[in-house]
């Protein structure tokens, strides 16, 4: 049976945003936006912080498992950190070879790592040792960092330490976000290894669904931005159903309250908004109905009032 993973996005797929789309049929294991390793052990608060999902068994509310990410470049500090992960419940570690960000890249995380097949190797060796051998240990990869060159030897660095995933987003550093993704690289990686390979990057509909999975040779998929922009996506790839747009906004608008609910309890005052009009700005790339919304509540900070206007559209 194919598999669907929600991509973990820093800043973005909080534990929030996992409990809602993961109230839908459809994905099977989550992700948590990376927890940056630099320095030391780091203390229980950061990991339930970053995974509240450990206070109830390391999975969502619908029962969708919750892997902890870590990131950074120290093989003994990132395995340290995962054995306490393990400790606290989480279901799994995966181990992030694939941030762009330039400051994260600076101090040696990240993508930046793609260019020392050998250190992955080591991290993921170190982090493989120190788990418990029922917890499994993943690797989510970009193709590269300025090229390709090395994306085979970076799986096969990566499957030789021990890890039992990969998950490619199929681009490289240098490439970014610019689409396209490059599916058919994942089929070489495919090709040379044999744990399981998770094909990542530009599936918004079904369509890019298909093509991923057959260009790739991957049947499992892992959804990022897709997810966010159509929360039903993942659910309409399993049930071969898509509802109209009018009424998957008609459930989306609860979601949405809930969601702006949560945010408005979680965050102090001046965020809050941002982080609505963010998911929001998502939702816009394919609800027309939610770049009306987004449009009337650009210039509003009030979080009340643009919860109200979530609430009036329900009651419309
Ligand atoms: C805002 C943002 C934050 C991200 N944060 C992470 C992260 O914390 N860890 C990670 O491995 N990938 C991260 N990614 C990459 C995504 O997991 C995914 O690989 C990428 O968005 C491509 O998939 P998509 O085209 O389905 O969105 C992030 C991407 C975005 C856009």
């Amino acid at each position: 049976m194919a598999k669907l993973y929600l991509a973990p996005m820093e800043g973005v797929l909080d534990y929030t945003l996992r409990e809602i789309l993961t109230s839908l049929v459809g994905i099977d294991q989550c992700v948590t936006e990376f927890i940056r390793v630099s320095d030391r052990l780091l203390p229980r608060s950061v990991f339930y912080r970053l995974a509240p999902e450990l206070h109830h068994g390391g999975c969502t509310r619908s029962g969708v498992p919750v892997f902890l990410q870590l990131l950074g470049s120290d093989p003994n500090l990132l395995a340290e950190n995962a054995a306490r992960a393990a400790a606290l419940g989480a279901p799994g570690v995966d181990l992030n070879f694939g941030c762009p960000a330039k400051t994260v890249n600076k101090s040696r995380g990240g993508a930046v790592l793609l260019k020392e097949p050998d250190l992955l190797h080591d991290i993921v060796y170190a982090v493989r040792q120190a788990v418990p051998a029922n917890i499994p240990v993943t690797a989510k990869m970009r193709l590269g960092y300025m090229d390709k060159s090395l994306a085979i030897e970076n799986a096969k660095a990566i499957e030789s330490a021990g890890a039992c995933t990969l998950t490619v987003h199929a681009r490289t550093k240098l490439e970014g976000y610019k689409p396209p993704a490059h599916w058919e690289w994942i089929a070489k990686i495919k090709e040379v290894v044999s744990l399981q390979v998770i094909a990542n990057g530009e599936v918004w509909n079904r369509e890019d669904y298909e093509r991923c999975q057959q260009r790739s040779g991957c049947q499992d998929v892992m959804l990022g931005r897709g997810m966010l922009s159509n929360p039903f996506l993942a659910e309409s790839l399993v049930t071969g159903h898509e509802a109209s747009l009018d009424e998957r906004w008609q459930r989306l608008l609860p979601m949405l309250e809930a969601y702006s609910t949560q945010v408005i309890e979680d965050l102090s005052e001046r965020h809050v908004h941002g982080r609505i009009k963010q998911w929001l700005n998502m939702l816009r790339q394919h609800f027309p109905q939610a770049d009306h919304l987004f449009t009337a509540v650009r210039s509003e900070r009030d979080p009340a009032v643009i919860l109200k206007k979530i609430k009036s559209l329900q009651d419309a």
